[in-house]
């Protein structure tokens, strides 16, 4: 079976409330959820006041707790030894790395004037793969900053409480991120697709709501070291191609911009700026298809957005560029409208859109012939847009 099951929310609250139990000897008082991400189109864009298009995906991060009468927050995972955080001195990042997201977190509530939070015990259970650029780290800022609000008594507007996890990410996991993960993990609902305008910061809902058609995601299970270094150059490549194209923002720079700057700008900074510009013009595309009903209408957008990562951008890498081609080798014929890389890259998930009868040949063919030419075995799932963070 390729197709890989997946636990539901209830499943994970259940599992949440036991451990709590079991490590603390408690009952929560509070269960706050938060799911993963998967980009349809528009990548590397976020930081570029681009058009992207995620969804929140059906598998989440858990969070159960419930207050200990100290200054303290003990944090648990179903891997990772305790945590435990001193709410008395100002939060700063220190080891172990993965509690550097609720570091950032808890400090982004102290900075907003939501203190002194009262202590309590916590475990964290999740489904969303850690690594596979499938956002788990939003998921969890997400997941942490809605059990804030129910400890600190405040409801932050969602577009606050998404800009303070992307803040904790900057200064507490030094990694630059745009705003579409946690703006994915936060705006997400069932039955749509997120839209975000990143100059604007708006989010719109685009209805995908049909049982035909399911979103398939497949792991090429590698993560290429130089994924955080490069994202930052990329982030730095572009900022410097718009510095020399006298712009100020990516949204004011059309196509033919870039042809009457052709041999002014270095090639490789040439070539980032095309992914950008065509990125975004297909993302809107791609959204404008969906709304009208026309999804098989994205196999192409999808194809050529892979393609402009790949070579533009590079971002890729040889297991990515198999899957996507396993994916290709398929095509409509077999059931595959279109399949990219998505997320950061250099690693990570593949996002392909599939008619659903034929969901479990297209996953063993792309099982099949990722093990056979790579010798690992992907993890491979069908994913509806769900729901975003939320207090249980
Ligand atoms: C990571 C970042 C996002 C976005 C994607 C690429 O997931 O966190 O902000 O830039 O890469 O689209």
């Amino acid at each position: 079976m390729s197709l890989q099951e997946n636990e539901s929310l209830a499943e994970l609250s259940a599992e949440a409330h036991t451990l709590l139990g079991q490590h603390y000897q408690q009952e929560p008082s509070l269960l706050a959820s938060a799911p993963g991400r998967v980009n349809l189109i528009g990548e590397h864009i976020d930081y570029c006041d681009g058009f992207v298009l995620p969804l929140a995906i059906d598998r989440h991060i858990v969070i159960a707790a419930a207050l200990n009468d100290s200054a303290t927050v003990r944090v648990r995972t179903m891997e990772e030894a305790e945590v435990i955080i001193s709410l008395n001195d100002p939060q700063k990042p220190e080891d172990p790395a993965w509690a550097n997201y609720l570091r950032g977190v808890l400090n982004g509530f102290r900075l907003r004037g939501n203190w002194p939070l009262p202590g309590f015990n916590a475990v964290i259970v999740s489904n969303v793969p850690v690594g596979g650029g499938l956002s788990s780290s939003a998921a969890l800022e997400l997941s942490f900053a809605t059990l804030l609000e129910g400890f600190s008594g405040t409801k932050l507007d969602a577009r606050e409480k998404a800009l303070l996890c992307q803040q904790a990410e900057h200064d507490f996991a030094g990694v630059p991120c745009g705003i579409m993960d946690q703006f994915a993990s936060a705006f997400g609902k069932e039955g749509h697709l997120v839209l975000i305008d990143c100059q604007s910061r708006e989010p719109a809902l685009v209805p995908f709501h049909t049982d035909e058609l399911s979103i398939l995601v497949a792991n090429t299970m590698v993560r290429h070291d130089l994924a955080t270094g490069e994202y930052r150059k990329r982030r730095e490549d572009t900022e410097q191609a718009l510095a020399l194209l006298g712009k100020s923002s990516w949204r004011d720079v059309s196509l033919a911009d870039l042809r009457n700057h052709e041999g002014r700008l270095p090639e490789v900074l040439q070539r980032r700026a095309r992914h950008v510009v065509t990125e975004s013009s297909r993302t809107r595309e791609a959204a404008e298809e969906l709304r009208t009903g026309n999804p098989a209408a994205l196999g192409p957008l999808m194809a050529a957005s892979h393609q402009s990562l790949r070579d533009d951008f590079e971002v890729s890498c040889a297991e990515l560029d198999l899957m996507v081609q396993l994916a290709s080798d398929i095509g409509p014929a077999g059931g595959l409208l279109g399949s990219r890389m998505t997320g950061g890259g250099f690693g990570g998930c593949t996002v392909s859109l599939c008619r659903s009868e034929q969901l479990p040949e297209i996953a063993a063919c792309l099982a099949m012939g990722y093990e056979r030419e790579t010798g690992l075995a992907p993890q491979i799932f069908s994913t509806r847009p769900a729901g975003g963070a939320r207090l249980l």
